[in-house]
């Protein structure tokens, strides 16, 4: 069925959903065509208000923390099939929103502050959710990086810093031909994403080759002409003043039919793809391997921040577990992305003697409303006693859903005073003390990590995050995770705008860009996570290749256990003529090792991927000069280095020789 089937009438109805989650159906001339939330698991709302159940997974930011492409597809493919199960079309995911602040509310839905890692995991989400025949819708387009006010503030970015910075993951994305692109609610200097026509149409459609179907987020819509006219195809949900605005509009000659048949074009392209991929789609698993398969992306998202030796808990050893989140976990954040799961975890220290049955195990949860109430004082007596006892303690603390949650932003980077006195008290009477930490984005641990001797950072694990953890402390599993992004001491960008304007005045330098710019300590850097075993960088050789550079390394496993490395490889242009990043991430692979194992990594390094946006040239450049190739175990853990000369044919001319 083409536009040009319908009636004027129709036409504008389609332009606007049905309900909250459906695609308007003209009466029946058009099949069912159901979108549904979200990154973390199935939010299918059908009728009424309960969402359906449905697996929990890990949250965005906790599968950026495995930087493992091949579970960001099998995470894809999982929750595919999830949505085959719910009749669901469209999964309103995954969010690639860059991490600008660690204090945005959503942070755990998205993946990183860097837009290479984050754009990698996205394109491969994307290809596993699609693959079942269920499409995506890629957001919040753009520049959504913050919760505060976020109907009505404007983002303030210039064209280098969103060409840089907000737009390639959104590119990568784009790649993998996701059905949809879910426009973001803030206006990008000045002017609503949702009738932003530079945005939409010269950059996400021209620019980055988008040819699917762009709708708003829900309620992101302010004027439907205009936006229609920015080439915005869908208004979700249902808003009874759209037709009535179109019909106006329509009449008064302000929009054309051909504006009107593009979208309408676009949506039944949308309507047909679902149609044809409908008897493809195969569930191929039951709910408990998806279960399993959220143990495991939780095991491998695990980051090891600090161990001076109390990980992995050994035979036969007491231990002391206390915290109430040790009881439950915390699946996930807050918001339209939470999950209703019906799993309902064991207890950890439950899962501790089940992992290693001769540990003698212990747990209070010492959980009190106020540090006032008696309660907790009593629990927290005997829990001193019971520590002081044991060969180790384990505190379990952090954020969740009520802290790290769509519509707004944490005030402040550290735990709450209770969860902090609690640490200090169990570390004051264990050496050998344990913080494992639930957060959905950095969280600050200068008051208390100098007194504790190991930390396991476990982000928002879905719902198999104790089995996961148990695992972890047991050494059954062993911690392969890396931080997706910086742990800063003094956070970048965490002040609000004005509520009506939030300037962007970092630029470029964001996230880790901007530590390694200023020069600054943070309490872990971008891509850090320890491990139970050893590795060793040797061999690096960098050879030109046809389309830039080939950069090989060897790497090996120095120790009895077998472990997982992510080897990272970071570019820095050493002279350039105008102010970059010391250093950015262009590749990763994470490799399995057993014990004394060596295996050689090579990365394909573009010239394209050295380039910069040129605001005098209106493009990406890549200049001629001397550039710092470096691989590591993290941004501020490179283990070698190579300088190499980028030579680019007919470039503009670099810096006159003196
Ligand atoms: C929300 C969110 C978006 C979600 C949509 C539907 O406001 O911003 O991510 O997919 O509405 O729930």
């Amino acid at each position: 069925m083409k536009a040009k089937d319908l009636t004027i009438d129709e036409k504008l109805t389609l332009l606007t959903g049905d309900g909250n989650w459906r695609l308007e159906r003209l009466g029946g001339k058009l099949p069912e065509l159901f979108f549904s939330d979200g990154p973390c698991g199935l939010r299918t709302v059908r009728e009424g208000e309960h969402a359906l159940k449905a697996t929990a997974f890990p949250t965005p930011s906790a599968l950026a923390s495995t930087w493992n492409r091949a579970l960001a597809r099998e995470m894809g493919e999982l929750l595919g099939e999830e949505a085959i199960e719910r009749e669901v079309d469209v999964l309103l995911a995954p969010g690639v929103n860059i991490k600008r602040t660690p204090c945005n509310g959503r942070n755990f839905e998205y993946f990183s502050e860097d837009p290479y890692l984050a754009g990698e995991l996205a394109y491969e989400y994307i290809l596993g959710v699609q693959s079942k025949g269920v499409g995506t819708s890629v957001k919040h387009f753009a520049a959504n990086n913050r919760e505060y006010d976020r109907f009505y503030q404007s983002s303030e970015v210039d064209d280098r810093t969103l060409h840089e910075i907000y737009l390639p993951a959104f590119a990568r994305a784009a790649e993998a031909k996701p059905w949809t692109v879910m426009c973001a609610y803030n206006l990008l200097n000045g002017v609503y994403c949702s009738e932003h026509k530079k945005l939409l149409k010269t950059i996400l459609r021209e620019e980055l080759g988008f040819d699917g179907v762009i709708l708003s987020d829900w309620g992101a819509v302010v004027d439907r002409a205009k936006a229609l006219k920015a080439t915005l195809d869908l208004e979700m949900p249902h808003s009874d003043a759209a037709f009535a605005r179109l019909k106006e509009a329509y009449a008064r000659g302000e929009i054309t039919d051909g504006e009107i048949d593009a979208s309408v074009d676009r949506l039944l392209a949308l309507v047909e793809k679902a149609q044809k991929a409908r008897p493809l789609r195969k569930v191929l698993h039951t709910a408990s391997e998806r279960h399993e398969a959220a143990v495991r992306i939780a095991a491998e998202a695990a980051v090891l921040l600090k161990n001076d030796g109390a990980l992995p808990l050994c035979e036969g050893e007491r231990v002391f577990v206390c915290g109430k989140k040790a009881k439950t976990g915390v699946f996930g954040g807050g918001g339209s992305s939470c999950v209703d799961s019906d799993f309902s975890p064991a207890p950890l220290e439950e899962l501790l003697r089940k992992e290693d049955p001769s540990l003698a195990v212990d747990g209070r949860e010492i959980c009190f409303h106020d540090w006032g109430e008696l309660h907790g004082l009593f629990g927290l007596r005997e829990g001193i006693v019971l520590a002081r006892n044991a060969d180790k303690a384990i505190v379990v603390v952090g954020c969740d859903a009520d802290t790290d949650c769509e519509g707004c932003d944490r005030m402040q980077l550290t735990l709450s005073p209770v969860e902090e006195d609690l640490i200090r008290h169990i570390a004051a009477v264990n050496r050998q003390t344990v913080v494992v930490v639930y957060g959905g984005s950095a969280v600050d641990m200068s008051g208390w990590i100098d007194c504790v001797n190991a930390v396991l950072y476990v982000n928002f694990n879905g719902e198999g995050g104790n089995e996961a953890l148990a695992k972890l402390l047991t050494g059954a599993e062993n911690p392969s995770g890396k931080l997706q992004e910086s742990f800063p001491l003094v956070p970048i960008a965490s002040a609000r705008g004005n509520t009506f304007t939030d300037v962007y005045s970092e630029g470029v330098f964001v996230g880790y860009r901007g530590y390694d710019a200023a020069g600054s300590s943070v309490l872990f850097p971008f891509g850090h996570g320890l491990s139970y075993s050893q590795f060793v960088y040797s061999d690096l050789t960098v050879h030109p290749s046809e389309e830039g550079f080939e950069v090989s390394l060897k790497v090996k496993n120095v120790s009895g256990r077998a472990g997982k490395e992510v080897v990272q490889l970071y570019a820095g242009q050493k002279f350039p003529l105008i102010s970059r990043p010391v250093r950015e991430l262009k590749g990763f692979e994470k490799i399995c090792l057993a014990p004394g194992e060596q295996k050689r990594v090579v990365f394909s390094l573009s010239l394209r991927a050295l380039a910069y946006w040129s605001p005098a040239l209106d493009g990406w450049r890549t200049e001629e000069g001397e550039y710092t190739l470096s691989v590591g175990s993290s941004s501020r853990d490179l283990r070698l280095a190579a300088d190499v000369w980028v030579h680019v044919p007919d470039a503009p001319s670099t810096r006159a020789p003196k």
